[in-house]
Order: structure tokens, then sequence, then C-alpha cells
């Protein structure tokens, strides 16, 4: 796998890495690794025992520092221009709408894309070296995969609009405290801390797990008489699954619940 530029590795049970590896260009997102991320999703839809998701970068640098600029540069006309932006607005949405948990391991820069990329993950987790921000101000342009729609609705319109138009990155303690990144540890303790919260999420019902991941994806896009609708939904057929039913069982017990994912 040490020449693709995505690699997909099992780590434990329901546990497995998605790693961008083209380090000489800080894991830059060109045509090539976007396809190989697209594929890396697909091969994930076709694992049933996938819970929970790790993506980060490779080195120490950079999570992702951007689309490739170059290929930016190189887009012949508008229509192409179009063609890139929804080509990874479509990818990112992929992480959104999927049952899996995906937890961002941002190890480095997280630029242009590469905030992007994070945005459209579950969690995410910063080393306190990293920084992050929308810098595409600063080539004549504005972010194309989701950042000026998905930045606003985690950090609030202002914070996003001066990330977005002074092009200024932000690092990992203040991306914390504005909701942008979800906790900040030690760079060398940022695997050891995603994997802790792989674990405990991987252990809990699948199907709740999913199902608690889609509810607070959605609240987004729902009005709370939406949203409400689909929580009592969801939460009835949960009460009376196999799960649902040994979860209670198994408190009532005072013993372990053992999950089906049923
Ligand atoms: N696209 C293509 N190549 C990129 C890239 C990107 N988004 N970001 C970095 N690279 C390449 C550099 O061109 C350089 O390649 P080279 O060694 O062939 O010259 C290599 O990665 C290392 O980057 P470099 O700029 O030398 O590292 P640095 O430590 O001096 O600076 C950054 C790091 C992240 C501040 C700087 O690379 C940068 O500003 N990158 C662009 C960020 C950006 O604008 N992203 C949004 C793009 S839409």
């Amino acid at each position: 796998m040490a020449d693709t530029l995505v690699a997909l590795e099992l780590l434990e049970p329901g546990i497995y890495l998605l790693r961008i590896q083209r380090e000489k260009a800080l894991n830059a997102l060109n045509s090539a690794v976007l396809d190989e991320l697209s594929s890396a999703l697909d091969a994930l839809d076709g694992k049933a025992d996938a819970r929970v998701v790790i993506v980060t970068g490779q080195g120490s640098k950079a999570f992702v520092a951007g689309a490739d600029i170059e290929a930016i540069h190189q887009i012949a006309n508008d229509a192409a221009a179009r063609q890139f932006a929804e080509k990874g607005q479509r990818l990112f949405q992929r992480f959104q709408e999927s049952s899996i948990i995906y937890i961002g391991a941002i190890n480095g820069y997280a630029l242009g894309g590469g905030l992007e990329l994070a945005m459209a993950l579950d969690l995410r987790i910063a080393a306190e070296t990293a920084r992050l921000g929308q810098p595409e101000i600063n080539l004549g342009i504005i972010p194309g995969f989701g950042g000026t729609q998905r930045l606003g609705r985690l950090v609030g319109p202002g914070r996003a609009l001066w990330m977005i138009a002074s092009g200024e990155p932000v690092r990992a303690p203040e991306a914390q405290a504005m909701g942008l990144v979800d906790a900040v540890t030690a760079s060398n303790e940022l695997m050891d801390e995603c994997l802790r919260r792989a674990r405990v999420l991987a252990q809990k019902a699948p199907l709740a797990l999913a199902e608690s991941k889609r509810m607070v994806a959605r609240s987004r896009d729902w009005t709370i008489h939406e949203g409400l609708q689909a929580e009592a939904e969801a939460f009835s057929a949960l009460a009376v699954s196999d799960d649902g039913r040994e979860g209670t069982r198994a408190f009532l017990e005072k013993r372990q619940p053992v999950f089906r994912g049923q």
C-alpha cells in the first residue's frame, strides 16, 4: 500500500484508520487523492464491521494543506472548475451521510480543503501544533468543498466570515475555544486520544450509534418540528429493537449488555 495516496487499515475490531499519504505536497488533495478517498469510502461501505474510522494525514506537518493549488491553476474553464468543486463536495458529503462515525486526527495544517474535509467529519481532535484555516482568499478564490457552508454552522457567521475573508488561520487552542475542534492534545498523544474515543464508540450498540450520528448530523438541516419527529421515530424503533431490549434488561439484571446490531 506504500505507493497509494490513501491507505485504509483495520486497527482493531470495528475501528479503521484512513490516511492520506501525499506527504511531499503536505497531503494536498488532487483529483487522484479524491478518487482514492472515494474508493476507500466504497470499501468501507462494504465492511459491515466498520463502526469508527480515524482520518489523518501522513507525516507530522500536515493533516491536509488544501486542495492542490497546481491542479486548481490548471483548470481550463468554469465548467471544469465547477466539476472539481462538486466532486469534492459530493465526496465530503458522503462522510456525513455514512452511518460510520469519522474522527479527524488533525496532526498539523488543516487548510482550505483540509479544513473542509475535517469539518465534514463527525469529531475533530487536533494536535496542539495544528493550524486550521481557509486561506483561499489569498489565491483570489473562495472555499469550494463546502467550507463557506460548514464553517458558519460550526463557529457562527461572524467568525466564519472572518476566517474566510481574512484567510488568517487559527491555532488549535483557539479552534477549540470557538468549537471548530472538539479537543486538543499534545502531538504525541493525538492518536491515543483518537483511539480512546474510537474504542468508547465502537463498543456501543451499533444501531443506536448510527442513529446518534444521523440525528445530530441532520439536525442542522431540519426544523425543530421535523427533528423531533425524526427523533421520536428513531427512538421508538430502537426501544423495541433486540439491542434496546438487551440494554435495558442488562441494566435491570446488573450485568454488561451484549449488543448484536439488531
Ligand atoms: N497544493 C499543492 N501543493 C502544496 C499545497 C497545496 N495546497 N500546500 C503545500 N504544497 C506543497 C508546496 O508547494 C511544497 O512543494 P515543493 O516542495 O515541491 O515546493 C510542499 O508542499 C511543502 O510546502 P511548503 O510551502 O514548502 O511548506 P512550508 O512549511 O513553507 O509552508 C504551508 C506550509 C501549509 C503554510 C504552505 O505550504 C501553504 O501555504 N500551502 C497552501 C495552503 C493553501 O492555500 N491551501 C488552500 C488551497 S485551495
